[in-house]
């Protein structure tokens, strides 16, 4: 047992949701992998997860020194590298896993004009977003289709259907993702398999918070005013950001028996963003 599940055991909360027919947790017996584990909405996954009895195995490219675990792995989910090693670390402690969730995300950083924009944000963003996900599933999702069962999330972004002009490869790479998530649903569904992707809009997870520090510091307003302000921007019908214990909450109903017809679809958590139907 983890060190998450170990603590969440001793959990009570009102998100818990055990088995009604036995005093089993929704998840014992599951063995999950998610990608990005560390902060954020995957770290939020993590618990989640662990909480309802899951054995849970994360990554991140650097470790989490407030919550050691060797069920963690260090690995760049952008490399062939990275995703090789994760696939070792998943053999050797858990033999396979029942749950993937592909958590993590990248926008690239550098923000220019489309026209000036160069090869390595693109290869950067492609690769964090769509490759390394592809490449994990074709190493862990065999194992679910030879079992007969399992359950996939793939984490993609409001961003990948509308252009926002500072990150349309970031948006691009989203949009590419949530394509081939559809496509890997219908491919793998026939064996027991359930494949789903999970849009977010604006979330106030680590990399959220970080982009209204920068928003502050640039426009030289407090954290609050420029929360306002990107708010303000995406137009928020629910008056907030979402939290990451919110997006964890809907990947696990994705990823448990409760979801059980639910395959192929994209899910939108964004306090009602999205401007159309
Ligand atoms: N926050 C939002 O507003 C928002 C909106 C729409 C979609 N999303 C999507 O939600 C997902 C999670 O975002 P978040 O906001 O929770 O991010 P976050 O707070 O920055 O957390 C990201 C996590 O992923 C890990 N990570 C980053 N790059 C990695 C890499 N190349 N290889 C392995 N691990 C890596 C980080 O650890 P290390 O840095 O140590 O590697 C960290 O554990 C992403 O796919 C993002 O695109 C977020």
């Amino acid at each position: 047992m983890n060190h998450h599940s170990r603590k969440s055991r001793e959990v009570t909360s009102p998100a818990h949701h055990s088995n009604p027919v036995s005093d089993e947790l929704e998840f014992s017996g599951k063995r999950a992998f998610v990608t990005g584990g560390t902060r954020g909405i995957g770290a939020a996954v993590v618990e989640r997860l662990s909480r309802a009895g899951a054995q849970v195995a994360f990554g991140a490219r650097s470790a989490p020194g407030d919550r050691p675990s060797e069920l963690f792995v260090q690995a760049d989910i952008g490399t062939r590298a990275g995703v090789e090693a994760i696939s070792r670390h998943v053999a050797r402690h858990m033999g396979g896993v029942d749950i993937l969730v592909h958590n993590v995300g990248a926008d690239g950083g550098e923000h220019v004009p489309l026209l000036g924009q160069a090869d390595a944000v693109w290869q950067l963003v492609m690769d964090i977003n769509v490759l390394g996900p592809a490449r994990l599933d074709r190493a862990l999702v065999p194992g679910m289709v030879e079992r007969g069962s399992g359950a996939v999330v793939h984490v993609s972004s409001l961003s990948r259907s509308a252009p926002n002009p500072n990150r349309v490869p970031y948006g691009s790479a989203k949009a590419a993702l949530t394509h081939y998530s559809k496509g890997l649903a219908n491919e793998v569904a026939p064996h027991g398999v359930r494949v789903n992707s999970v849009t977010p809009g604006f979330t106030e997870s680590d990399w959220g918070r970080s982009f209204v520090a920068a928003v502050a510091d640039s426009s030289g307003s407090t954290y609050e005013e420029a929360r306002q302000s990107v708010m303000a921007r995406i137009g928020i019908p629910l008056g907030r950001p979402s939290r990451p214990d919110e997006v964890a909450e809907l990947v696990a109903f994705l990823v448990s028996d409760r979801a059980s017809a639910i395959v192929g679809a994209e899910h939108v958590i964004d306090g009602g963003s999205k401007p159309t139907v």
